[in-house]
């Protein structure tokens, strides 16, 4: 019984948020009963935006790697890695760059928006044009038949799946072409109403203790409108009902949205009651993380164990690509 195989992966960009549990690492945790599965740390992937200041890197991907073991990642079914301890992906970017017209490159979405919007950055770089193609490498070393990404990532596996067919027309089939397994998102706002992001300062981060997730609830912005408790509110602008509609069951949903509109309940009965479902929902992650935060070295053995097995994947199918691409010498 052969499990499909599957490759994600995330940038380290430090401790993990609600953002990026219900965007991404909840769909990864259920998809480890039915699927094979490699999640990378893509260290390699931050330095071609924060090349100017790696110091943080190594911090966060034991910040990136603590959270997935608390949210439930499990190194005995799935295989959890550092990208840069698999070297061979550097190799792959490398002879996949021989093939790919620079306009594949310049055309994905991101390359120019990106740029634009990280003005203090200079993203002008060979690195940061290459992040796609980067992306490739990941996937298909490990002959992934599937992604499991969010929509912004669509077009990355687009140009995977169109150099996958670039390269088997050259070289003869040697890597499956991808399929991106959507991922449903919901809509997940930070504390000051704005898509949560680490960046804005607005997250509610997976290690953060019980106190202070209520904490942050308590001061979050609602329906502006509402300004006084006995104003009727509308929870479909209200970004604690989006919480609502991420956490609580429906008849929650329902007594709060009711509530909200009738000025029945107020905003910190609301909130409270966000929170309590919140914290149940968070309470595997809130009891497994201090465990994990104490022992830093088994959250390192772990990914040092991981890259070594996908080290011998990546390298079995480099084997392949370097045949299929003639350049094979004799052993000494
Ligand atoms: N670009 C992805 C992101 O920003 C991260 C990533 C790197 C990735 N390599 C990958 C995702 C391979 C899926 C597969 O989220
Ligand atoms: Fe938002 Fe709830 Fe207040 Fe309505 S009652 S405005 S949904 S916090």
């Amino acid at each position: 019984m052969t499990r499909p195989r599957i490759l994600s992966g995330m940038r380290p960009t430090g401790a993990l948020h609600l953002g990026n549990l219900m965007g991404a690492l909840e769909n990864w945790v259920a998809l480890q009963d039915r699927y094979e599965c490699f999640f990378a740390i893509v260290d390699w992937h931050s330095l071609t935006t924060d090349y100017a200041d790696p110091s943080a890197i190594r911090e966060n991907v034991l910040d990136v790697a603590t959270d997935w073991l608390a949210a439930g990642l499990d190194p005995a079914r799935s295989t959890l890695f550092i990208q840069s301890l698999v070297p061979q992906h550097a190799e792959l970017h490398l002879l996949l760059s021989m093939i790919v017209p620079v306009p594949w490159l310049e055309r994905v979405p991101t390359y120019k928006e990106q740029q634009q919007q990280l003005t203090d950055k200079d993203l002008s770089t060979y690195g940061f044009l290459g992040y796609p193609l980067l992306q490739t490498a990941d996937i298909v070393i490990y002959k992934a038949s599937a992604v499991p990404v969010g929509e912004d990532q669509a077009a990355h596996i687009e140009i995977a799946r169109e150099i996958v067919r670039r390269f088997n027309n050259f070289y003869g089939e040697v890597f499956p072409e991808p399929q991106t397994l959507l991922t449903e998102s919901k809509r997940v706002p930070g504390t000051d109403g704005r898509k949560m992001s680490k960046s804005y300062g607005n997250a509610i981060f997976l290690k953060d203790d019980p106190a202070t997730v209520r904490e942050k609830l308590r001061t979050m912005v609602t329906d502006p409108a509402r300004k006084r408790r006995s104003d009727p509110g509308d929870p479909d602008i209200c970004p604690v009902f989006d919480l609502h509609k991420a956490f609580s069951p429906s008849q929650t949903q329902e007594w709060s949205a009711a509530g909200c509109r009738s000025a029945g309940i107020g905003c910190l009965e609301c909130k409270a009651r966000l929170a309590d479902h919140m914290l149940d929902h968070l309470a595997g992650i809130h009891s497994r993380r201090p465990e994990l935060e104490k022992r830093p070295d088994t959250v390192w053995d772990v990914l040092l164990d991981g890259s070594r097995k996908a080290r011998e994947v990546a390298e079995a199918t480099m084997q392949d690509v370097r045949a299929a691409m003639k350049i094979t010498y004799p052993k000494p």
